[in-house]
């Protein structure tokens, strides 16, 4: 169990760690790049801005010669700076002039070309371009008058820097490589704490397990009084039925509830009367009809207690037989649940091989013989093959053993299923 616990928890805490890392991943690169690009706006607004006011000095007293001269001003200028592309538009929308850095001519050609979109627009614009691992920036600027009226516009193409992207890009994997550590050491630390924690929890469980099952002894012991028997019965078929549930290869929980309904299943017969129950005398038809209802009274007080639920199979059907003529329901073949048919034959063969008052212990061939007899009537046959194929093995180690050491051998029984 505690092997299961680790692999599942390895297994969570590894995809609470990608799932986690990808989430914090994906944001801190949005931001990263978010960063970048508010970045690379910044300094390529910075750069349109040296020409913009010569460009509206121009516009005010435009002339071939001041043209010129704002020609080679600007082609000096784009030489030195970021910006590959300054195109200079009048109010018109037609182009004034252009400016284009000599070494960028050919990245200029492979960039996406635009139209005139932006020409309406009254506020400076900025778009990103990429290309390759190169990182452009679209830039419309519009040059307005003192009274806010569009006089021209210029469009650059800005190219960000080399080292400045490489940089931007070496900050995000750092902080990915980061985050992704954080998620990591945070998630190794959860896991001893989880455990210990699933450690607690399991201590307490069995804590809880041990008082109920304390209780079941207590009740167990208390149905035995009533008509006079001993807890050693109660042991005695709670053991057969384990081994026979070994046998089966039963779950631990089909296992719980066959012990708990081995030690609970004449829990009913508290609301029968001394006068039927301790009748030393045949039962009337009537006062039989009686006694059977201890089935139902059982399912009743079960009823009321959830951990008791699973013992159900076996207080209400421990009276079926396999061809359809038992009590209560009259439950036929497998209809009657796989608990109930391994206890009716292990508590019949625990009545027959002991000591009642109105009787001796059969023997062991006798008893045998009995169950053999009844396969198919009384008992599944499967499951009374199987009991008699090892009926003498069991007999041996449970049948005349002592109450204290059944006692300790359904304690280790107990550990194994709860
Ligand atoms: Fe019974």
């Amino acid at each position: 169990m505690i092997d299961n616990i680790h692999k599942w928890l390895v297994l969570r805490l590894t995809l609470l760690w990608l799932v986690l890392s990808l989430m914090v991943g994906s944001i801190v690169q949005y931001l990263g790049h978010t960063s970048l690009d508010n970045h690379v706006v910044n300094m390529a607004q910075t750069e349109t801005s040296h020409y913009t006011a010569d460009f509206d000095a121009y516009l005010k007293s435009p002339s071939p010669q001041a043209l010129a001269v704002f020609n080679q001003a600007i082609q000096s200028l784009i030489e030195k700076d970021n910006l590959i592309v300054v195109e200079f538009y009048g109010a018109d929308s037609k182009k004034v002039t252009e400016a284009v850095k000599s070494s960028a001519e050919e990245i200029e050609k492979r960039l996406p070309k635009h139209g005139d979109e932006f020409s309406n627009a009254s506020g400076i614009i900025c778009e990103k371009l990429t290309l390759g691992q190169d990182i452009f920036m679209q830039v419309f600027v519009p040059i307005l008058d003192s009274a806010g009226d569009k006089q021209g516009y210029l469009e650059g193409i800005y190219h960000a820097p080399g080292d400045i992207v490489a940089r931007n890009k070496n900050e995000i994997l750092l902080a990915l490589a980061l985050v992704v550590v954080i998620i990591f050491v945070i998630t190794l630390a959860l896991y001893p704490l989880i455990i210990r924690l699933n450690h607690k929890l399991l201590n307490y469980s069995h804590i809880l397990a041990l008082t109920n099952i304390g209780v079941l002894k207590v009740l167990g012991s208390a149905i035995a009084k009533l008509d006079s028997d001993t807890n050693i019965h109660n042991f005695r078929v709670a053991l057969y039925s384990f081994r026979i549930g070994e046998k089966l290869h039963l779950s631990h929980t089909a296992m719980q509830g066959l012990i708990k309904g081995a030690f609970l299943h004449d829990v009913g017969k508290i609301a029968i009367t001394d006068a039927i129950l301790l009748k030393p005398d045949k039962l009337t038809y009537e006062e039989f009809e009686t006694m059977k209802t201890h089935v139902s009274h059982g399912k009743e007080i079960l009823c009321s207690y959830d951990w008791l639920k699973d013992a159900n199979d076996v207080v209400c059907y421990h009276h079926e037989k396999f061809n359809g003529s038992g009590y209560l329901s009259g439950l036929k073949g497998e209809d009657i649940p796989l608990n109930a048919r391994i206890f009716a034959v292990v508590d019949v063969f625990d009545a027959l091989t002991s000591r009642r008052p109105y009787k001796e212990p059969f023997s062991l061939e006798t008893s045998m013989g009995i169950i053999r007899k009844d396969r198919c009537k009384h008992f599944d046959p499967k499951i009374a093959d199987l009991f008699l194929e090892h009926a003498e093995a069991l007999y041996a180690e449970i049948c005349s053993e002592n109450e204290p050491l059944l006692h300790s051998k359904l304690e280790e029984c107990i550990k194994i299923c709860f």
